[in-house]
């Protein structure tokens, strides 16, 4: 059985694709949904599912990680999950799961990631840039934000939005279609 923690700050749209995806699996476990604001869907969705979840503010994930790392340890956790998840990964926690965490991005990386560039932002630059493809990137974790190496990237062809939003949906049907094949894909 392999376990995954899935991490998230918002909507929970990706959470809610893999809890569904993997809820006949034998193989897989999903939990705990773990949070960083109570103001993410997370909570929701992991009462809805019977799942555990976790919530830690921001202060935490800076000044507490080893309660963090414990908590999850307790959970035999086996991979993290990023989905959507709004904060920089404190290095102790990318150590004691090396290789193990990987996170979605909604753009063709290395275009348009880095601090700060999330959800809107990036189709908006996308936008902005005239870009003709855009994407999801899957990545690893590591220090430099949103610089691990790429495990997939599907695209899709944007030329005809005619606003951000128009690229975001496009964007997201790639998300539902192809992010939890991806993890399966690298977890077997
Ligand atoms: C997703 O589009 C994900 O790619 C993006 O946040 C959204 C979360 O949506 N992640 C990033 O921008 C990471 N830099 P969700 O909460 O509905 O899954």
């Amino acid at each position: 059985m392999q376990n995954i923690a899935v991490f998230g700050s918002g909507s929970g749209s990706n959470a809610e694709n893999i809890i569904r995806f993997f809820s006949e699996s034998s193989d897989v476990k999903i939990g705990p949904l773990v949070s960083n604001t109570s103001k993410s869907r997370f909570r929701l969705i992991a009462e809805a599912n019977a799942i555990d979840y976790l919530e830690f503010d921001n202060t935490a994930f800076e000044n507490e990680i080893d309660l963090i790392i414990e908590n999850l340890q307790e959970y035999k956790t086996d991979w993290i999950v990023l989905a959507g998840f709004l904060r920089k990964i404190h290095p102790k926690l990318i150590q004691a799961f090396e290789n193990r965490i990987i996170n979605i991005h909604p753009s063709l990386l290395p275009q348009y990631g880095g601090p700060g560039m999330y959800g809107m932002r990036v189709h908006q630059a996308v936008f902005d840039h005239n870009e003709t493809e855009s994407g999801i990137t899957v990545h690893f974790v590591n220090e430099h934000f949103d610089e691990g190496e790429i495990i997939a990237q599907k695209k899709v062809n944007v030329e005809t939005c005619a606003n951000p939003d128009e690229i975001r949906a496009k964007v997201q049907e790639l998300e539902q279609l192809y992010f939890p094949q991806i993890i399966n894909d690298l977890i077997q």
